[in-house]
């Protein structure tokens, strides 16, 4: 993209074109995701040390609507489910105070969110990726609005996905369909450590078909915030390793996508999960997040490969496994996940899911949603 439609619009925004309207909402839907190379370590300015590569979940995803006054006396960002002390509110308040130096006219209204998940807390699935992601769609959606400016769908998912990196690293993956890569390479051009691009144009159309079953080994909320998880790797010994080889596990990785070698994508998805942990381990003071649970299903996992089946695990930070495996191949899987893996899982659950197209925007008020645990 030649021109940023950030700068776009912050060239709108401080014109003064803009003048108070009737109050309005705007509901954004959005998916979280799962690395399959890990984002572990920030530089200054919440930028990644190392480049990253997701998988874009399915069914995984958080509703958010923004109620926007133009009348009320207090202005700003003020609740999220009413609640003007919600856990969620400090990313989204930070994602909110960045966005509204570039477009003033922010400041000039109010704002109050109401946001659920499709998922349940705590299974291994980044509820702040779904959540700022939608977020920073909605903050930019009301922006253009306010401003009279149209933007196309890739250039509002651009913008959107710089915006949200600003509240959650994660995040900035979650507006593209398939796969999305965050972070400065040389192994693919318009990569950028300030957003993530699409998958689009490098991914054999049959890893768009993976599935993502996720076991639940522990629903307890997770014991390393990722926050704190990302600044221990300052100092880390073995971390000027780790930046070398995240930059050639992501060449790997695209090698795999593009050439449809799931072998390959086993391969490097596990050897990044377990490097996630290792480093973990490794850090001071360091933190052991598997359960035992966790550490036998890997290695079922890994039987039932050897044994002709086509799937693999990775491991986000939590005791929780996800499991991988080709829509061609989804029944034989399945039926192994059922009788031999979800025995091992905290109350049988297993959350089903698969690789997905996106944020949508919802025209109708915003719906309830059921969990889909199974
Ligand atoms: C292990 O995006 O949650 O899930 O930028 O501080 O919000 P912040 O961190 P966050 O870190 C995600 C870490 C990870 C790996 C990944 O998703 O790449």
């Amino acid at each position: 993209m030649s021109v940023s439609p950030l700068s776009r619009l912050k060239e709108v925004a401080v014109s003064g074109r803009y003048s108070p309207k009737e109050n309005f909402s705007i509901s954004w839907q959005s998916p979280s995701n799962i690395a399959l190379v890990k984002y572990w370590g920030k530089k200054s300015g919440q930028l990644p040390a190392t480049p990253s590569l997701s998988m874009t979940l399915d069914k995984a995803r958080t509703t958010t609507r923004v109620d926007v006054a133009f009348d009320a006396p207090r202005k700003g960002l003020l609740s999220v489910n009413g609640d003007p002390d919600h856990p969620f509110l400090p990313k989204m308040q930070m994602l909110f105070d960045w966005l509204s130096c570039g477009i003033p006219a922010l400041n000039g209204i109010t704002l109050h969110a109401v946001t659920s998940n499709s998922f349940p807390h705590s299974t291994g699935i980044a509820s702040s990726a779904s959540g700022i992601s939608a977020f920073a769609l909605c903050l930019l959606t009301i922006s253009c609005r306010i401003l009279n400016l149209e933007l196309s769908g890739d250039e509002l998912m651009h913008m959107a996905s710089y915006a949200a990196r600003i509240g959650s690293g994660s995040a900035c993956r979650s507006l593209f369909a398939g796969y999305a890569v965050w972070g400065e390479t040389s192994c693919l051009s318009g990569t950028s450590d300030e957003f993530a691009i699409s998958s689009a144009a490098f991914v054999h159309p049959d890893m768009l078909t993976l599935h993502d079953a996720i076991l639940v080994i522990s629903g307890k909320p997770k014991s390393l915030p990722s926050t704190q998880g990302h600044q221990s790797m300052e100092g880390h010994p073995f971390f000027s390793n780790r930046i070398i080889q995240a930059g050639q596990h992501l060449e790997e990785a695209l090698r795999a996508l593009s050439a449809n070698d799931f072998e390959k994508l086993c391969s490097v998805a596990e050897r990044e999960a377990l490097t996630l942990h290792a480093l973990m381990m490794s850090a001071n003071p360091g933190t052991l997040l598997m359960k035992p649970s966790t550490v036998e299903v890997i290695g079922l996992v890994r039987d039932g490969r050897k044994n002709g089946l086509p799937l693999f695990f990775t491991l986000d930070a939590g005791a929780n496994v996800h499991v991988m495996y080709p829509d061609a191949s989804s029944a034989e899987v399945e039926k192994y996940i059922s009788e031999v893996l979800k025995p091992l899982c905290e109350d049988g659950r297993v959350i089903f899911d698969r690789c997905g197209s996106g944020p949508v925007m919802l025209n109708e008020p915003m719906p309830s949603h059921d969990c889909f645990s199974s």
